[in-house]
């Protein structure tokens, strides 16, 4: 390895954005400057994506005219409903969503378009039918009717009934809201670094978010809260969990839902959901997993918080989306409806003032190799 290159670009400053401040020593979460706790307490989804989005807060009116926005286009094209009707009921949702995202480019008459006005409403677009596309496949393969949007109800709440058939109760749609709010940015992260590299070529934004939910689905990155709920169901009780962690430290085996890039200290969304985990494990009767959750950052914390490796974002969600009543393989899905709304800004950022973004390989091959022919190799 050269030693120009950084391995996995770490430490590389790449972009500017005006939407999500990071202090990974401190565990500092900003997004436009609020931190991240007092929006989880007293902002909404929709109203973070406005804050993401024009770099500060709206007025009421503001607000009322971006939330009818968004809930006016929750519901998908029929076409696009027959699409989804034959994908195998085996799919991932993952993949169905990538898929599914990118087919959304295909309705529209006018998919290439760049312009900042126009890109905004189409990620609007995204960003609205997405929980729908979530819900109807979880529903199809499930062999459930569809449940079609309510534009009375929140993005939350909405999705919530689209999966279930019936209204969450406030607590729910509270909890879900505040999942969404946390996940919804995070600096360059690996899926906002794809979607701005797609978007860098002047390309898409069907492109650019049908990348970034690929890159997202890694067990590394975003799939790590289905790796968590994997790894509870297989530890499968309290009294196991200390044999289960040791064995893991002692074959230097990764944990997930443990360690970050970029934060060496805790990370201030597991902090909060942690909170929330417990609270909702309490009501819905799951106190064992959270226990099984609280053991295992116990144990960590004395293994390895000495080289900066603290829960992340997906630790503690795992078990607030179980508790929430999620399908395990819905987890990363969840996230990646939120993170549309990060993914989205960044490449608003990126076209004002684009630069294709195009980095260098080192080579490190060998030179004046003589070309053989084919029969006598
Ligand atoms: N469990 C145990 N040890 C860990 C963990 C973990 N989850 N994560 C990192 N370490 C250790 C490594 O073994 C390594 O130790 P060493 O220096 O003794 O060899 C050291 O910490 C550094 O690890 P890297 O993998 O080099 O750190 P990097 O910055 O590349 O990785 C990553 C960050 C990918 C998140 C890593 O911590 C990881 O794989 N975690 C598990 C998966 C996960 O939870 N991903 C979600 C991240 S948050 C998000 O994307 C939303």
């Amino acid at each position: 390895m050269s030693t120009t290159a950084a391995k996995g670009l770490e430490g590389v400053v790449a972009a500017e954005t005006e939407m999500s401040f990071i202090d990974g020593t401190n565990g500092v979460l900003e997004y436009v400057g609020i931190a991240i706790d007092d929006l989880a307490r007293q902002s909404s989804f929709e109203e973070t994506v406005f804050l993401l989005w024009n770099r500060r807060l709206p007025t009421q009116p503001e607000l009322d005219a971006f939330t009818k926005e968004l809930r006016g286009k929750y519901a998908i094209p029929n076409e696009l409903v027959e699409v989804l009707k034959h994908m195998p009921k085996s799919a991932q949702p993952m993949h169905a969503l990538r898929t599914l995202v990118s087919a959304l480019g295909a309705f529209d008459e006018d998919p290439n378009t760049v312009e900042p006005e126009a890109y905004r409403h189409k990620a609007l677009n995204i960003l609205a039918k997405a929980p729908t596309l979530v819900a109807y496949f979880a529903r199809q393969r499930q062999g459930k009717d569809f449940v079609a949007p309510d534009e009375s109800l929140s993005f939350a709440a909405n999705f919530l009934y689209m999966l279930n058939g019936e209204k969450p109760t406030e607590t729910m749609e509270r909890a879900f809201d505040v999942c969404m709010i946390l996940h919804a940015d995070h600096g360059l992260n690996a899926s906002t670094f794809t979607s701005r590299v797609i978007q860098s070529t002047l390309s898409d934004v069907y492109s650019a978010m049908s990348g970034a939910i690929g890159a997202l689905r890694g067990p590394l990155h975003g799939g790590a809260n289905e790796g968590v709920m994997r790894m509870l169901n297989e530890i499968g009780s309290l009294d196991k969990v200390d044999v289960y962690v040791q064995g893991k430290i002692d074959r230097k085996e990764k944990i997930m839902g443990f360690g970050h890039r970029v934060y060496k200290a805790y990370d201030p969304r597991a902090t909060y959901l942690k909170t929330l985990a417990k609270r909702l494990a309490e009501d819905t009767g799951n106190q064992a997993l959270y226990e099984m959750s609280h053991r295992i950052e116990v144990l960590m914390e004395e293994a390895v918080a000495a080289k900066g490796i603290y829960p992340n974002v997906d630790f503690y969600s795992a078990t607030t989306y179980h508790a929430i009543g999620l399908e395990l393989d819905l987890f990363t899905p969840m996230f990646a409806l939120s993170r549309i709304a990060g993914w989205a800004g960044h490449c608003l950022e990126q076209l004002d003032g684009n630069r294709l973004i195009r980095p260098k390989a080192e080579y490190v091959g060998p030179h004046d190799v003589p070309y053989t022919p084919v029969t006598e190799r």
